[in-house]
């Protein structure tokens, strides 16, 4: 059947429409619903999670039209109307880890391809450039603090101070480096011995996405992690007890991991949920302190030993002990052998210079001490695991003095004080 003639009318008017105007229009509108809308809609991770755990997404900076996305974009500074492809947008995109996942490459130059080709199409259409938007809701939807403590660098800045500072104590039997003497023993095949490898030498980082990757970080469920609850000897472990319930390293593991929780759940909405860091910045030494003659009625009693260092006056005249301590160490009592031992971390308050200076690892000077010496008689760590012990638990205080090798044999060695 021949086309009736105001179907014809219409077809023609639709082909002498301005071409050129048209088609801009078209191309980015097209685009937008083609490559953008599905980041929105997409159930993966945007390339930004890479880095920033919680917080901020690519999906913040998508509109639910190309006019409103346009808009704020411009607006907030994002897009370069006169040089695209200098868009700070796109540079957020293209911003990529040391070690960037094969996944995540590909997903990055996704959405790269696709915001530039619609930033392209979408500023030769004079339509799309003088849209307007009163909606400054396009960015992150948490305050920049929130989005700051999210990110990746700080977390892995937190898991060194709070977990990978104490590998030492887990190396020998989880690092491939340093377990492969394990095979053949015990019955242990070189699959047994691979699949409790998850230290990673020297990538405090893929350590962590190692433990995450193997369930061995619980992120539902924080304090039933089995990094937390084998070395506290709350679960059964290969390894046994490696440090005590209420420990500052039992402390220390919980609070980077209930943290973790926090940001891979986004809990964090506000900046007065966030977590304070604790006062005191601690890094190992290899310095081992023993007491002895400590009364056998204290076995299996955490004990704490501060460590304040004197600081000698200018002039030679006089001195004081140190404000805050430059270390401090924390084990169960050994009643029976009436001793108690543990390895030293360095500390100084958070932001001071000496905190920036402390170095894995590096030795506390030898010289002149005082040793404050904490007892948890009652127990009390052991019914909150927060708890701080403190005046109340001031058993006695020590001083000395000399040099102070490295390692166990010997440690250094001091007499317990008599009860305050
Ligand atoms: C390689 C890691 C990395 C990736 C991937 C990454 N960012 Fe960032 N982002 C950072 C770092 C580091 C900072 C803070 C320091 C800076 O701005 O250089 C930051 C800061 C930001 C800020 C500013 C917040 C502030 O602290 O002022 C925003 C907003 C942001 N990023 C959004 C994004 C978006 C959106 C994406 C994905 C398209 C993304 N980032 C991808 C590492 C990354
Ligand atoms: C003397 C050897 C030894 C030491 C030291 C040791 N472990 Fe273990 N660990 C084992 C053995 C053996 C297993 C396997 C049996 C089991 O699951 O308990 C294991 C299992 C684990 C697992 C589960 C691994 C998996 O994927 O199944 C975690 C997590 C763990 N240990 C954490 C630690 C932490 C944290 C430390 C240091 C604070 C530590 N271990 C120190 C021997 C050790």
């Amino acid at each position: 059947m021949a086309p009736t003639l105001p179907r014809l009318i219409l077809l023609t008017s639709l082909l002498v429409m301005p071409i050129g105007v048209c088609r801009a229009e078209e191309d980015a509108l097209a685009l937008f619903k083609r490559r953008i809308t599905p980041l929105l809609r997409s159930p993966n991770p945007s390339s930004c999670a890479e880095c920033h755990l919680s917080g901020v997404d690519l999906r913040n900076y998508i509109g639910e039209t190309q006019e409103e996305t346009f808009a704020a974009l411009r607006d907030a500074g994002l897009v370069d109307i006169k040089q695209p492809d200098n868009s700070k947008l796109l540079a957020f995109i293209q911003r990529k880890p040391e070690k960037p996942t094969p996944v995540s490459e590909a997903v990055r130059k996704q959405e790269y391809d696709a915001f530039r080709a619609w930033i392209h199409a979408a500023i030769k259409d004079p339509r799309v450039v003088a849209a307007k938007t009163d909606s400054d809701q396009l960015g992150p939807a948490v305050p920049l603090t929130v989005v700051r403590h999210s990110r990746m660098d700080r977390i892995v800045e937190s898991f060194v101070e709070n977990i990978w500072s104490e590998m030492g104590r887990c190396a020998s039997c989880h690092s491939p480096e340093l377990n492969r003497g394990k095979i053949g023993r015990n019955g242990h095949t070189k699959e047994d011995v691979d699949a409790i490898s998850w230290l990673v030498p020297r990538d405090p980082a893929a350590t962590l996405r190692q433990l995450v990757e193997s369930g061995n970080i619980d992120t539902d469920a924080p304090d039933e992690s089995p990094v937390l609850t084998k070395p506290a000897g709350l679960t059964e472990h290969g390894g046994g007890p490696k440090f005590a319930v209420g420990s500052r390293t039992d402390k220390n593991f919980r609070r980077f991991l209930v943290d973790y929780a926090a940001v891979v759940n986004d809990k964090y909405v506000r900046a007065d949920q966030l977590p304070t860091p604790p006062k005191l910045r601690g890094v190992m030494t290899k310095q081992h302190l023993r007491i002895v003659d400590v009364p056998e009625q204290f076995h299996r009693k955490l004990l704490r030993v501060d460590l304040y260092r004197w600081i000698q006056a200018d002039g030679e005249q006089g001195g004081r002990w140190s404000e805050s301590p430059w270390g401090t160490a924390e084990n169960p009592i050994a009643g029976k052998r009436q001793l108690w031992q543990s390895m030293v971390t360095a500390t100084a308050p958070r932001g001071s210079r000496r905190a920036a200076e402390l170095k894995p690892e590096q030795p506390l000077p030898g010289g002149r001490y005082l040793a404050k010496i904490y007892i948890d008689q009652q127990d009390r760590t052991k019914t909150d695991r927060d708890y701080e012990l403190g005046e109340a638990e001031l058993y006695g205080e020590v001083e000395f003095d000399g040099p102070w090798a490295e390692g166990y044999q010997p440690p250094k060695i001091i007499h317990a004080p008599q009860p305050k």
